[in-house]
Parts: C-alpha cells; structure tokens; sequence
C-alpha cells in the first residue's frame, strides 16, 4: 500500500520534524528521544490541542477478565464493518506499554486506595477499561504530564507560533515544511524549514464546522497539506459528531461527557419528555451516531434538546468539574436543572492513509493521531480509543524513524538555532475580516449541509459553496488548506451512497454490504467528484445552451 520512504535521504537535508503539539506529536518527540527532533506547534507548548480537552479517557484492556482480543472486538464491532481488524488488535496488545510509558512520563492516572488503577466503563465498550484521571481531567492531566516531560528531553527542539501550511518535495520525497508564523498576516511569506522526515500530527477538523468540540487549531490543515503533496486520504466522510456538546452559544462548543449518561443523565426536550427510548433500545446509551442523530431531530424541530443531570446530585460537580465549569460559566447550574445540548463535529475518523508504521504514501511523511486514518476507527470510533491510537502509532512511528536513521547511519540534524530564535510565540491571530466572512460561510455549510444527517442534494450544494469560496480566497493559504479538507469530506460523502456508522444519508438510509470497505481519495479524485456533481446539477437547459453556445 505505502511506499517505502526516506532511506535514500541525504541526511545533510535537514531533521526530523513533527507538526503538531497534541499528544501524539508529543509522545512521537519523547520515544524518539534521544534522536534530535524538532516539533513545530501554533500554540504555546501544552495548549490548543484536542487531546487537551479530552473528558473521557484512555481505553487499555488491562482490568482482571479483560483481553485485548475483548477490546479489539468492541474497536470493531463500533467501526460498522470497515476497521482494519489487524490494527484493532495490535493497538489494544500494544496499550499496556504504551499505558506504562504514561505512566513513566508522570500521567497520574485514578487509582484505588492501594495503588491498583482504575477503570471505567463508556459507551460500546463491554468491560470496564477506560482509565481517567479525576473524573473528566484525563485530556489536561495527559498533556500537562508530557509537556513536563517534553521540557526536560534536551534533543527536543521546540518551535512555538508556526503553523504548517504546505509541504516541500524533491523527487517525490519531502524536503522540508513551510511555515507560517501564526502571528503573521495572511499574505506573509513562509519560512522553509528544511526536514528529511515530517510526522504530521495536526490533530482534527472539527473547525470546519460551526458547531463544533474542537479548539480553534484544529482546523484540517494537515490533511490538505498532505493531499496536495500526493498523499491518500481515507474514510474522509466519517466525522464523528458528539451528541451532547453544551448549546450555550460558546464557540467552541464544550463537550458534556457521555460519562454522565453512563451515570444516569437522560435526554428530555423542551416539551420535558424522553426521546431516545422510541429511537433505540440502549436509548441514551445507544451508539454516539444514533444518539447524535436523536438529539439533531429534537433540535432541527425546534424543540431543543437537553441534559438533564439532576440525578447525578450535588457529586456532579466533583466528579465532572469541566462540565460543571462550563455550565456555571453560562449561569446553569446542571444539579439543578437540565441544561442546553447540541451535536458538534468532535472527532475526524478520516485522515491520512497510513500503515502499521505510520507511513503515509508519500515518502518521508509520517501522520498519527486525528489527522492519521489508521483503519483502527473505521466508520465510528470506540469512546477513549483515540488516546490510545494516539500514543500507539506515535511509538510505532518513533521505531520506523530509529531504525530507517540507523540504517542511513545518518546524523539527523538540530533545527539551526538561529531560526529558531527568530521564531516568537503567540496566540491563533483572529482571521482578517474579509476571511472571517468566508471561513464563516464555510463552518455554516459544513454544519448545515455536510453535518449528522446529509443527501446528495445537500452535498452537492456544500461543494458549490467551496467551489466559490475557492475563488475568493486569495493568498489566504490556512483558508485555502481548510477549503481543500472540506472538499475532501464533501467529495467523499458524495461518493459514499449508503449510511455506515458517523455517515448518514437520509437517501440511502441502510448500510449497503457491497460498500463495506474504506475509502480512498487522492485530491485529484475529490477534484473530480467535485466538477461531476457540479456538473450533473446544472440545470438541463443550462447544460443544452452550453452546448449550442
Ligand atoms: O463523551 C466523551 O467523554 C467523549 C469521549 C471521546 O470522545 O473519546
């Protein structure tokens, strides 16, 4: 599938550099140590990464009764029929090492009183394995951990305030990233920083949409950079929409664990009634698309949805103190009465082809983490699993990079210090205003008309929006980067005629067995999709005088 890659590097051509500053970029730097790495992030190091904001918890099978087989089970029973069941099972073996690694780096997982972990239990998983850190703290604790970690590792070079917007290839191979200091204007010049092997570890794309979980750096852009150097992206459709993000007018949305379903919070709408026990037998604790899909009806009517917690009592706020941060910050109190939810775009099951090792079909390019498609989620992903791909494929990719600079007995080089001193960090500037109306125009699209329920007429309109925002976009290269990834879920969404798993179709409702395998696109095909929909939407008359003209 993949091609082999960098061993043919000149080592003279730069570094190993990793994009990305959310867990899996981190854990890559820390097992690549002590081989020299730089990792570029937009943010200050252990801020604006998803993994940040993670509720739930690391799924590992390592409870008395459990069994990686048990959990690769669970990983492909959720996936609907397209998770590639050898990456399921080496990622549920591989979690104990990867758990003790965590552990190492000083991750302070919940534990019983004499020291034994502890392990809850979410949603499709048929065993208690899910470690957290004080209730709905994991995501902080993990990258607080790390960033200390990653502090004291002295072959880690930091670069904060940059942004990747492209990649640069010399005979096929990547040469380098350029890089936009996130402080720039949008016209700015990019810096070259010269690399013989570039992990992207960008996180999700949930900032393609309006409503969304995700911080405003996950925007998508990894995948677009990767796509237009020639890489395959798989399973693009399938974005993952979390049921009950808090409907509180915030941007992001701030997520209300499933957790508190698990301990017996119930949907009601604004009428007061239960909904989901008409949808489906688990009701709240159905599968996250179906309950998605519950919550998106209630809301689309115009009766609303909400969380009602109240019988969780006056312990919420311990045991959930994120959630219950969140909803005091909008003057709820979620003890008291059932708060606003919505669903939001959360997680990416799409991304960048790669393989076992983490390899994508471009040579010198790795990915792992949300902008990776491994094949571990397929068409939904297990709650809690994504920490564990995260740190899993940052390991395996850590040990193909080792190996193939041992065989190439080369010296990986530093970044030269003197760029990195020209280098300043800053936060996620605000768009300029003539962007901000676009990049606007396009998270409504995509909420409105590529979210949890879409059609063929509904994805057609999506791509003849980007087609136009393409046109307006100028030199804006993060929007043109978002624009690409849109096409890419769009396109593929298009192409996809059935329901599976996170995408649903409301013209072709039922799964089609034939169309049980992952997708595959390379830009040039989304590109395609693209121009043929647009193409068969035309008005017939239209298309008649175009071709008399
Ligand atoms: O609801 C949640 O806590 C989400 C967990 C996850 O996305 O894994």
């Amino acid at each position: 599938m993949t091609k082999s890659t960098t061993q043919t590097h000149d080592p003279a051509q730069g570094g190993v550099v990793i994009i990305g500053a959310g867990l899996a970029g981190l854990f890559t730097a820390l097992k690549l140590a002590p081989l020299p790495v730089t990792v570029v992030s937009g943010a200050h190091l252990g801020e604006g990464a998803s993994s940040l904001w993670a509720q739930g918890g690391i799924a590992a099978a390592l409870a008395e009764g459990d069994s990686p087989e048990a959990h690769a089970a669970d990983t492909i029973s959720a996936g609907a029929g397209i998770v590639d069941e050898k990456v399921a099972l080496f990622m549920a073996q591989e979690a104990r090492g990867r758990i003790e690694d965590l552990l190492s780096y000083g991750v302070p997982f919940d534990a019983d009183l004499e020291g034994h972990l502890s392990f809850g239990r979410e949603a499709a998983h048929g065993r208690n394995r899910i470690l957290h850190v004080k209730g709905d703290t994991a995501g902080r604790a993990i990258m607080a951990a790390l960033a200390d970690t990653v502090r004291r590792t002295p072959s880690i070079t930091l670069l904060e305030g940059f942004a990747a917007s492209d990649l640069r290839l010399r005979d096929g191979q990547v040469a380098g990233v350029e890089l936009m200091p996130a402080h720039a204007g949008l016209s700015a010049s990019p810096l070259l920083l010269p690399a013989r092997a570039v992990v992207l570890a960008t996180g999700g794309s949930g900032q393609l949409f309006a409503i969304t979980t995700n911080p405003r750096e996950a925007r998508g852009e990894g995948i677009a950079i990767a796509a237009r150097a020639g890489a395959v992206i798989a399973d693009a459709e399938f974005v993952q929409f979390h049921p009950t993000a808090l409907n509180i007018g915030r941007d992001p949305a701030p997520l209300a664990t499933e957790a508190l379903r698990g301990e017996g919070a119930v949907l009601i709408n604004g009428a007061g009634m239960r909904f989901m026990g008409a949808i489906h037998p688990d009701a709240e604790l159905a599968p996250r698309d179906v309950v998605a899909r519950g919550v998106y009806g209630e809301v689309i009517s115009g009766r609303g949805a909400f969380l009602d917690c109240r019988a969780l009592g006056a312990g919420l706020a311990e045991r959930f103190p994120t959630v219950y941060a969140a909803c005091r910050s909008a003057g709820l109190d979620p003890t008291r009465e059932p708060v606003p939810v919505a669903p939001a775009a959360h997680y990416h099951m799409g991304g960048v082809l790669t393989d076992a090792r983490g390899r994508t079909t471009v040579d010198g390019l790795w990915a792992c983490g949300e902008v990776a498609s491994t094949g571990a989620h397929g068409a939904n992903r297990l709650a809690s699993n994504s920490l564990l791909e995260a740190v899993v494929f940052g390991a395996r990719i850590a040990h193909d990079i080792a190996e193939i600079s041992a065989l190439a007995d080369g010296e990986v080089r530093r970044l030269d210090p003197r760029f990195v001193s020209s280098a300043g960090a800053a936060p996620a500037p605000a768009p300029e205003p003539g962007s901000a109306r676009l990049l606007q125009r396009l998270r409504r699209t995509m909420t409105a008309e590529v979210g949890v329920i879409r059609d063929g007429p509904s994805l057609v309109r999506a791509l003849s929006v980007i087609a136009s925002l393409e046109k307006d976009a100028g030199r804006d290269r993060r929007l043109i980067n978002m624009l690409t990834t849109a096409k890419l879920i769009t396109a593929a969404a298009h192409a996809r005629k059935e329901s599976r798993g996170a995408h649903f179709r409301s013209d072709y409702p039922q799964a089609d067995p034939k169309l049980a395998k992952r997708s595959m696109l390379t830009l040039g095909q989304a590109c395609a999709i693209a121009a043929d929909a647009a193409e068969a939407d035309r008005p017939k008359a239209a298309r008649l005088a175009a071709l008399h003209a």
